[in-house]
């Protein structure tokens, strides 16, 4: 953990104004969330009444696609950037399922996510896992972090998670080129999972939602398809491609999937050639 997890000083939690990790926490049903983030969350709800739905589906793509990278890729170490607050199974459950020895970095820019790290630290004896406080605009202060050095060779393949993150990037902050800086540190048979909202099917209720995080100082931005595809340029796309999750590789007993409109959100998997 980093320094300010061990530090006697409690971060400031900013619990006045919604964060998009509390806001998703309420809507996925979690405890670790205060009024504004509640607040926000139910005026999302309002704008869209789907948005309990994209949590949930991408909780469910997030558990698939770490499973095939670790079944069917044999990847053995993660970095899941925008963690989020802990919420079973997380990324190391899933993986070191798998593979014991499977090693996870989470990162995240949320101090409520730092609080609640030692829920992300419990790994196998074989395994490891490691939590950076960092924002994933530095990429190269991230990727030179001794913490991420200590648990990750960037010699031999990684997956890279990037999983309801890009969408809180808008494009004054360059997100092409945050996540090209990314991928070019990654050696070949390394693999970008992506996933992110899109306004394709439902432009007028997502842009409601943006508009209410708009309003409490946070990016949302919604993305096409095609603009989320560009996340993956020069990769080799694992079939399907990019899709609206639940069409994403479903698992044997999914039941009846939501409509596209009420998932709205993208997600793929490629590869590092
Ligand atoms: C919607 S949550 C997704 C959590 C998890 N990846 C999942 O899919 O369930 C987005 C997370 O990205 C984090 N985040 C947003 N912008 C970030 C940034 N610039 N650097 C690091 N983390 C960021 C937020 O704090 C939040 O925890």
């Amino acid at each position: 953990m980093s320094d300010q997890g061990t530090s006697p000083v409690a971060p400031n939690l900013h619990a006045d104004r919604p964060h998009p990790a509390r806001v998703y926490d309420y809507l996925l049903g979690g405890k670790d969330n205060f009024a504004a983030d509640r607040a926000a969350a139910e005026n999302g709800l309002r704008a869209n009444p789907n948005s309990r739905i994209p949590p949930r589906e991408n909780r469910a793509f997030l558990r698939r696609v770490v499973r095939y990278l670790a079944r069917e890729a044999g990847i053995r170490q993660f970095l899941d950037i925008g963690t989020g607050i802990p919420t079973s199974p997380n990324v190391h459950e899933v993986a070191q399922e798998v593979a014991p020895d499977a090693r996870i970095v989470y990162v995240d820019n949320d101090p409520m996510v730092l609080v609640h790290a030692r829920a992300l630290l419990t790994s196998t004896p074989t395994g490891r896992t490691e939590y950076i406080d960092a924002d994933l605009r530095n990429v190269e202060g991230l990727l030179a972090s001794p913490q991420l050095r200590a648990a990750i060779d960037l010699d031999q393949p990684v997956g890279l998670l990037l999983i309801a993150i890009m969408h809180f990037v808008g494009d004054d902050d360059d997100p092409y080129g945050i996540v090209e800086r990314l991928r070019a540190a990654l050696p070949s048979g390394s693999y970008l999972a992506l996933s992110h909202l899109t306004g394709d099917f439902d432009a007028a209720a997502w842009e409601g939602v943006a508009e209410v995080y708009r309003r409490t100082g946070v990016t949302l931005q919604v993305r096409s398809r095609a603009e989320i595809e560009r996340f993956f340029s020069g990769f080799e796309m694992i079939e399907p491609g990019v899709q609206v999750l639940p069409a994403w590789r479903p698992d044997d007993d999914a039941g009846d999937p939501p409509t596209d409109a009420q998932v709205s959100v993208y997600g793929g998997l490629g590869r590092k050639p």
